[in-house]
């Protein structure tokens, strides 16, 4: 890989898998913005990035990576971004055979295909990858941490599983220019779904929550909404990939996490400042947006499903090797989503 990629090159092209997904469809818009690379999209779904279609440096084809021949097409190019998962734990209990094969057994392709290839393959793991981390822990560091999974019974640990099995595959295949991202819990528009409307399931924590302020309907917090979590924006994330692209002599063969350590908070002060924030949009006092109800996680996601309580990335290694930090505030974000999502969704 060349070390250099420089965002005028216009005979660069990128593939980006997963560019119809929350952000898939952030990082395309600022691929197409600010260089003049080629972006090859691949995607079973296209309804976030129709404004994209029509772009003649960009390419659509509606496929996923369960084809052999979209694996191998793929990988022709020097550049993969793989962003394609199942990523709602609404699914990862009732669903657990699919979350692995799309966690694993598609990415394992992909990364044999793009190490006989020679093409740099950035792949997104997860933060769930460090497991059922106690609520007292500690930062999460890369190459340091300890990992805890819960018993086979708990179905909750099956994405964590499959892509932390990835996350090995790839370091351990001969030959393999990779690059791991470690997502924190990245919030923005077009995040996820509204349950009925455009999806069916319990999406994530934001637009289950900015589903229940637009249907005025309580937040549902999990098991009293104890587990903390450190919000970050996708614009940061998308910022980190075009740090990246921008080191890649350093950042091959490493593996980082993408977060905003200052942005922790529990779920529960999560749902207070979302009812706060979404009352001072629609101009109205917090006694007359919906108030919150304590819900079982069994009772809400079914049986296996089990939590992380405590998910605070180190961000010393992007600082260092790659000088990123996340700098969004949590309450920009908030604000921005929310206003995203009325204007989407609120009738
Ligand atoms: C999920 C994925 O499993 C991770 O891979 C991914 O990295 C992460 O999202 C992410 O977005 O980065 P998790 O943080 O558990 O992990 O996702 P959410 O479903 O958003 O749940 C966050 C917390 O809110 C959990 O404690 C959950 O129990 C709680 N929650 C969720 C509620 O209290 N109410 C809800 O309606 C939804």
């Amino acid at each position: 890989m060349n070390a250099t990629l420089r965002f005028d090159d216009s005979s660069i092209t990128v593939a980006l898998v997963g560019c119809g997904g929350f952000i898939g469809c952030h990082l395309l818009r600022a691929l197409l913005e600010r260089t003049q690379w080629r972006i090859f999209g691949v995607d079973l779904d296209s309804y976030r990035i129709q404004e994209f279609l029509s772009n003649s440096r960009f390419e659509f084809l509606s496929a996923d990576l369960a084809e052999p021949a979209v694996v191998e097409r793929i990988a022709r190019y020097p550049v993969v971004v793989n962003l394609a998962a199942i990523c709602t734990p609404g699914r990862y209990m009732a669903e657990a055979a699919e979350v692995i094969r799309s966690n694993y057994n598609h990415p394992a392709a992909l990364a044999d295909a793009c190490a006989q290839s020679g093409s740099w393959l950035i792949h997104f793991s997860t933060s769930e990858i460090y497991g059922k981390t106690a609520a007292d822990s500690s930062a999460l560091v890369e190459d340091e941490s300890e990992i805890v999974l819960g018993p086979v019974t708990a179905s909750r640990w099956s994405y964590a599983t499959a892509k932390l099995l990835t996350e090995r595959y790839l370091t351990g295949l001969a030959g393999l220019n990779w690059t791991v991202v470690r997502p924190f819990n990245f919030v923005g528009p077009y995040m996820d779904f509204m349950p009925g409307v455009d999806g069916e399931g319990i999406p994530r924590v934001l637009a289950n929550f900015s589903t229940a302020l637009v249907r005025g309907e309580s937040l549902k917090l999990v098991n009293g909404g104890v587990a903390k979590r450190c919000f970050t924006s996708v614009h940061d994330a998308v910022d980190f990939v075009f740090c990246l692209f921008a080191n890649a002599n350093v950042a091959i063969g490493e593996a980082f996490n993408v977060g905003n350590a200052e942005n922790e908070l529990s779920i529960a002060d999560l749902a207070q400042m979302m009812r706060l924030v979404y009352a001072s949009i629609k101009g109205k006092s917090e006694s007359d947006v919906p108030g919150i109800e304590v819900v079982s996680g069994e009772a809400y996601y079914g049986k296996g499903y089990d939590d992380s309580m405590r998910r605070l990335p180190s961000v010393e290694k992007a600082l260092r090797l790659l000088g990123f930090k996340a700098i969004v505030p949590l309450k920009v974000s908030l604000e921005e989503s929310l206003r995203w999502f009325i204007g989407h969704y609120e009738v």
